[in-house]
């Protein structure tokens, strides 16, 4: 039965080029897990945008000298660019600058508050006497109270991913000035997600199938007792609160972004030319929402979009929100020459073809624990499992079907039970890679492809067709057959990690068109059938010999 899917992936902020550790946390995720529903033929939808509006923006332009537009407009087309080039397969990758965006979140806005989830109140912000302004979220700088930990910023602190009021700050200081805030009382709309704590703690009881990490931290937060949170603050640059005398203030970028999830879908149906269709992805109660993201948003997408969607009514709350930890970079390390190479994803697309980073990124994608990149495992794998395991297998085969039978898959009569075995093992794989999929169990999925091509090595080690060709062509012939049937499973099975090899592998095998909508299946290739010329899939790289101090992080 078809189901319909919809993939939100976090807004990334459109002040920086986009990390590796962002990529492997959400990005390539969401994308593999959209690949995956489109091959098995479910109806998918998959949206984000550029997080255009805050602190994270302004910081950016004030410090050079530019306005918040042109943080954006410089960032925003580099994002896409990303996309392109790595294969993320967004149906609507948009900005939180748009009309359209602009209006649904005042409409959210105006909703909550007619029901009573929005109401006025004073709060005590950070004020630099100095600069003679407020300073909310990341205009403030101080000691985490969490972890002690001394860069904090003031709406979250980077090291526990703990998120903060800057009001909450040891020791803060203004980033204008240096200056020590003082409290200054400030009006502002809070949502009262106190109003939640039961609804939102009994939903969250029921999400068994959530990562525990995700579903732990998110109990602790209702355990803690959930507080009003301001919803809008002392800034010029976001979108207007709808309301008068509300003109000199704006609503909290964090409450404009997952409206974001909402504002994207019905941008994506008016641009399909029918502007209703967003809703059956989030007015259809079978409609499954998924959101990826860094462990770091969680409570964001599992408390207060949450909490919101319940306010506003109607709308469906996130089926899974399948959060992953942080990818690190450990200084010392061996890096190309290049300075930041293994830091930023564009600067790695210089370097390597699309499918190795996704490839690697998959190998090391921070599902349960933080993982570490380094730029010479990424090449050790691509050598030794990538084009070892996999590539050279492919490669091998059509080579020697083209070599020894004219390119024609030879006909076979009943198999030997090693041939048996392996062709069992590859449509047995279709459901456990696929089990994994669906459970955004991504480097499992990886592994089931893979044990595939580990299990075809081994059978052609075993059968040796190279020298049975020489004595006992229908020996050869079978192992050929088997083989090719097994290594077109793989190819099916890891498309969603590698969409152009396993392309470029579906062409050299003699297959017209795309293999990417509803193609999840085992399919035997006829007796008969010619493959093409195998072209390597991918390229050996050479080890790095160089040791290059690894770039920091964005700021
Ligand atoms: N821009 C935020 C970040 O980079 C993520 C926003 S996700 C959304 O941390 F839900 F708000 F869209
Ligand atoms: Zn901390």
């Amino acid at each position: 039965m078809q189901e319909r899917i919809l993939v939100c992936v976090a807004w990334p902020y459109a002040n920086y080029l986009l990390h590796v550790g962002q990529v492997a946390g959400a990005y390539l995720p969401a994308d593999i897990f959209a690949r995956y529903q489109r091959l098995i033929g479910n109806e998918v939808l998959m949206v984000s945008g550029s997080d255009c509006h805050g602190t994270p923006i302004t910081v950016t332009a004030e410090r050079e000298g530019i306005q918040p537009r042109d943080v954006v407009d410089r960032y925003h087309p580099k994002i896409l660019e990303t996309w392109e080039r790595l294969g993320i397969s967004f149906d609507l990758f948009t900005t939180t600058l748009t009309e359209n965006h602009y209006a649904t979140v005042q409409e959210v806005f105006l909703r909550l508050l007619e029901r009573g989830f929005l109401e006025v109140g004073t709060q005590d912000q950070l004020y630099d006497p100095e600069a003679q302004r407020f300073l909310p979220d990341r205009y403030v700088e101080g000691t985490c109270p969490h972890c002690a930990y001394k860069e904090a910023r003031g709406d979250q602190c980077d090291s526990c991913g703990k998120t903060l009021d800057a009001t909450d700050l040891i020791d803060p200081r203004s980033r204008f000035s240096g200056a020590r805030p003082v409290t200054r009382a400030s009006q502002h709309y809070l949502l009262r997600l106190p109003k939640f704590q039961e609804a939102l703690g009994a939903w969250l009881t029921k999400q068994t199938h959530w990562r525990k990490n995700v579903l732990n931290f998110s109990l602790g937060w209702i355990a803690e007792g959930l507080q009003d949170r301001a919803i809008t603050r002392d800034i010029s640059w976001g979108v207007p609160i709808p309301v008068d005398e509300w003109e000199t203030k704006r609503i909290y970028v964090w409450f404009d972004a997952v409206i974001g999830y909402l504002s994207a879908t019905r941008e994506w149906a008016q641009r399909s030319g029918d502007p209703e269709a967003w809703r059956r992805y989030w007015e259809d109660p079978a409609t499954k929402s998924y959101y990826f993201i860094g462990k770091d948003n969680i409570p964001f997408h599992t408390i207060i979009w949450p909490g919101m969607l319940m306010g506003y009514g109607g709308l469906n709350l996130p089926f899974d929100v399948p959060a992953n930890q942080y990818v690190n970079f450990s200084a010392g390390q061996k890096q190309s020459k290049s300075k930041g190479t293994g830091t930023w994803v564009l600067n790695l697309l210089d370097t390597y073809a699309p499918d190795v980073v996704r490839f690697y990124l998959t190998a090391i994608m921070p599902e349960s624990s933080d993982s570490e990149f380094r730029e010479d495992e990424l090449i050790r794998q691509n050598n030794d499992v990538l084009i070892g395991t996999w590539g050279n297998l492919a490669n091998r085969v059509i080579t020697m079907l083209n070599r020894n039978f004219d390119g024609a898959i030879p006909e076979t009569g009943e198999l030997a039970p090693e041939s048996e075995a392996l062709l069992a093992a590859a449509r047995a794989a279709f459901e456990k890679a696929g089990a994994e999929y669906g459970a955004v169990h991504l480097r499992a999925a990886l592994n089931e492809g893979l044990a595939v091509a580990q299990a075809a090595n081994r059978y052609l080690g075993e059968r040796e067709p190279w020298k049975a060709v020489k004595v006992d062509r229908a020996h050869a012939a079978e192992t050929l057959a088997t083989a090719v049937n097994a290594i077109n499973a793989v190819k099916t099975i890891l498309h969603p990690i590698l969409p152009f090899s396993t392309q470029q592998l579906h062409e050299d095998l003699g297959l017209a068109g795309l293999l990417a909508d509803n193609g999840w299946r085992f399919e035997t290739l006829a007796g008969g059938h010619r493959v093409g010329v195998a072209r390597p899939l991918y390229a050996k790289l050479d080890a790095l010999t160089v040791e290059v101090e690894v770039a920091g992080s964005p700021a």
